[in-house]
């Protein structure tokens, strides 16, 4: 499942869109998750100087990440600003090491 706030620059492909992925960030990668999680504008392509792989359905997603699922779109539910789109996993890639624990301290 992921949620996402409708004034999000991506947030109209998604909803057109019939597969997404989810990346599980590693202990290595607080500055990927600040370079997405914190940049924004409509101009900004976030996936540019990012080293990524394609899966089978054309997902990208992060070479290293600690693991990552692809998913398939098999329900949109409206929750006001944001839609939360629920997925079958049609794939999941596990790697080592471990995951990258959220501190709100490292995302001011
Ligand atoms: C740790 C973290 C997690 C986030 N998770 C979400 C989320 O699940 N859904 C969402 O819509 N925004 C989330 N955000 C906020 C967006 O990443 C942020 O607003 C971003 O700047 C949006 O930029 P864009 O509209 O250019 O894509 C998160 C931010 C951080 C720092």
């Amino acid at each position: 499942m992921v949620s996402l706030g409708k004034n999000r620059k991506d947030h109209e492909k998604l909803m057109e869109a019939e597969v997404f992925a989810i990346n599980v960030l590693g202990e290595k990668h607080l500055e990927v998750g600040r370079h997405f999680g914190l940049t924004n504008g409509e101009n900004v392509n976030n996936f540019d100087g990012i080293d990524c792989i394609e899966l089978e359905t054309g997902s990208p997603i992060l070479k290293d990440a600690a693991g990552s699922l692809d998913c398939k779109i098999v329900k949109t539910i409206d929750a006001g600003d944001h839609v939360i789109f629920i997925g079958e996993v049609l794939d999941v890639v596990n790697r080592d090491g471990d995951g990258l624990v959220f501190k709100t301290e490292n995302f001011p």
